[in-house]
C-alpha cells in the first residue's frame, strides 16, 4: 500500500522515490482520505493535459480544499477556466504580454542581474536565495507589471505565505489566506493608480483596452486575478528554478566540468533542471464525467493529481531519469504543462534562467553549496530552496 500526501514534508524533501514506486505500481493511485487521485506517467499526464473537455481546470489547478471551487478564479485567473472562457481572457493578455515585451526584457532582466550579483562579489559566503534567486523574478515581473521597487519585498514575503503549508495540514494556513487578500488589496490601488496615470508596464496596456472602442476589455476582479497569477507564478516558480540550478549543478561534478569547458550551455543548464526537478511538481484536473484512465474508472467530479514531477522522470520517456544530465534532449517533459494552458511565461522563465545564470557563472564558477544550512519549502504548489547558503 503506498501513502502519498502533497502535504507531507518527507515527500517534500525526495518525493522521486515515491514517484518511482507510483510509476511502477500504482500508477493511477488513489488516496481515499484525502480524496484525490493521481496520475504518475508521463503519457497519462500528458493526455490529461491535452483533453480540457474532461480535464477541466474550472475548480482550479490546487488540491487545497480552500483554493478549490469559486474562489479559484480570483487566486488564478483563466488558470482556473475552461475553454471558451479561458480562450476569451488568455487571448486578451497575450495581446499585452507578447513575445516581443518579453525579448525586450532581457537587456533590462541583465542589469538586473548585475547590480544584484555585483554587490556580492567578495562577500566570501551568503545565501543564494535571499540575495538572488529570490530577488531577481519579483524585480523583473513587477517592472512588467510596473510595481515599484519599494513594494517588492512585501509582495515577496505574501507570496510566500501564499504557498506555504503546514505539516500534515491540508489548507492554505490562515497566514497565507491574510497574505491573498493584501495581495488582492494592494492590486486594487495599483489599477486605481496606473488607470489616473498609465505607464509603458503591462498593466497599462491591459487597461488600454478599456478606452478602445467596441473592444472586449478585462473587468477589474479578472484583472486583479491576472496581477495575482503574474505575481505569485511568474516570482515563485522561477525563483525556485534558478536556485535549483545552482544547488544540483554544485551536486554534481561531472557536469559543472561540461559547464565550465562550454560544452552545454546556459539553456541546456535550464532545461535539464526543469526536467529533473521542476519548481511545479503538480496540477489539478477535476473530471468532468465517468472515465476510465489506464483501465481504472474514475467517476465525474473526480479531483485527479497530474504528478508533472514524476512525468519528468518516467523512464518509459527519458533513458536514466534520475540521472542529472545537461546534455540530454529535454524536449519532452512537461515541466510548463502542454496544450490549452502551457505557460505563458515559459520564454520570460528561460530568458530568466538563462541569463541569470550565465551572470551567475561569470562571476562565481567555483561556487560551492553549504548543504549543512539549506532549507526547503513546504508548499504543495512549488518545489524548492527557502534557503541556500553558498560559498564563493
Ligand atoms: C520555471 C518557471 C515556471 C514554471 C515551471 C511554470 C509552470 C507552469 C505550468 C505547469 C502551467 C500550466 C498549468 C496548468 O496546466 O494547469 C503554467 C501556466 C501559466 N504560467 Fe507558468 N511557469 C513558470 C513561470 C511563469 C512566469 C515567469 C509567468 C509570467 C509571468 C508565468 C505565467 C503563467 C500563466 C499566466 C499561466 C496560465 C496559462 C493558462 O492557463 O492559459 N509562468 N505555468
Amino acid at each position: 500500500m503506498i501513502e502519498f500526501s502533497p502535504y507531507a514534508y518527507e515527500v517534500h524533501e525526495d518525493p522521486y522515490p515515491l514517484y518511482a514506486r507510483l510509476r511502477a505500481e500504482a500508477p493511477v493511485y488513489r488516496n481515499e482520505e484525502l480524496d484525490f487521485w493521481a496520475l504518475a506517467r508521463h503519457a497519462d499526464v500528458l493526455a490529461a493535459f491535452k483533453d480540457t473537455k474532461r480535464f477541466s481546470n474550472r475548480f482550479g489547478v490546487s488540491i487545497d480544499p480552500s483554493s478549490y471551487g469559486p474562489r479559484a478564479r480570483l487566486g488564478t485567473s483563466f488558470l482556473a477556466m475552461d475553454p471558451p472562457d479561458h480562450t476569451r481572457m488568455r487571448a486578451l493578455v497575450s495581446r499585452s504580454f507578447t513575445p516581443r515585451r518579453v525579448a525586450e526584457m532581457e537587456s533590462r532582466i541583465r542589469e538586473i542581474a548585475v547590480w544584484r550579483l555585483d554587490r556580492l562579489v567578495g562577500a566570501g559566503s551568503f545565501d543564494a536565495v535571499a540575495e538572488f534567486a529570490g530577488k531577481l523574478p519579483m524585480d523583473v515581473i513587477s517592472e512588467m507589471l510596473g510595481v515599484p521597487e519599494n513594494d517588492r519585498s512585501e509582495l515577496r514575503t505574501w507570496a510566500d505565505l501564499l504557498v506555504h503549508r503546514e505539516e500534515g495540514v491540508m489548507d492554505v494556513p490562515p497566514e497565507g489566506a491574510e497574505a491573498f487578500g493584501k495581495l488582492i488589496g494592494y492590486f486594487r490601488e495599483l489599477i486605481s493608480d496606473r488607470r489616473k496615470s498609465p505607464g509603458r508596464d503591462l498593466l497599462s496596456s491591459l487597461l488600454e483596452l478599456e478606452r478602445a472602442p467596441n473592444e472586449d476589455y478585462l473587468s477589474e476582479s479578472e484583472l486583479l486575478s491576472i496581477c495575482n497569477l503574474m505575481i505569485v507564478a511568474g516570482n515563485e516558480t522561477t525563483t525556485k528554478l534558478i536556485a535549483n540550478a545552482l544547488y544540483w549543478l554544485g551536486q554534481n561534478p561531472a557536469q559543472r566540468e561540461r559547464v565550465a569547458s562550454g560544452r552545454v550551455g546556459m539553456p541546456q543548464w535550464v532545461e535539464e533542471t526543469l526536467r529533473y526537478d521542476n519548481s511545479t511538481q503538480m496540477l489539478l484536473r477535476t473530471l468532468s464525467e465517468d472515465s476510465t484512465i489506464a483501465g481504472q474508472l474514475i467517476p465525474k467530479d473526480a479531483r485527479i493529481l497530474l504528478l508533472v514531477g514524476s512525468a519528468n522522470r518516467d523512464e518509459r520517456v527519458f533513458e536514466r531519469p534520475d540521472e542529472y544530465d545537461l546534455g540530454r534532449d529535454c524536449s519532452r517533459m512537461l515541466s510548463f504543462g502542454q496544450g490549452t494552458h502551457f505557460c505563458l511565461g515559459a520564454a520570460l522563465a528561460r530568458l530568466e534562467g538563462a541569463v541569470s545564470l550565465e551572470e551567475w557563472w561569470r562571476r562565481f564558477p567555483d561556487f560551492q553549496v553549504d548543504t549543512s544550512g539549506i532549507a526547503r519549502v513546504h508548499s504543495v504548489n512549488v518545489r524548492g530552496f527557502a534557503s541556500l547558503p553558498v560559498r564563493v
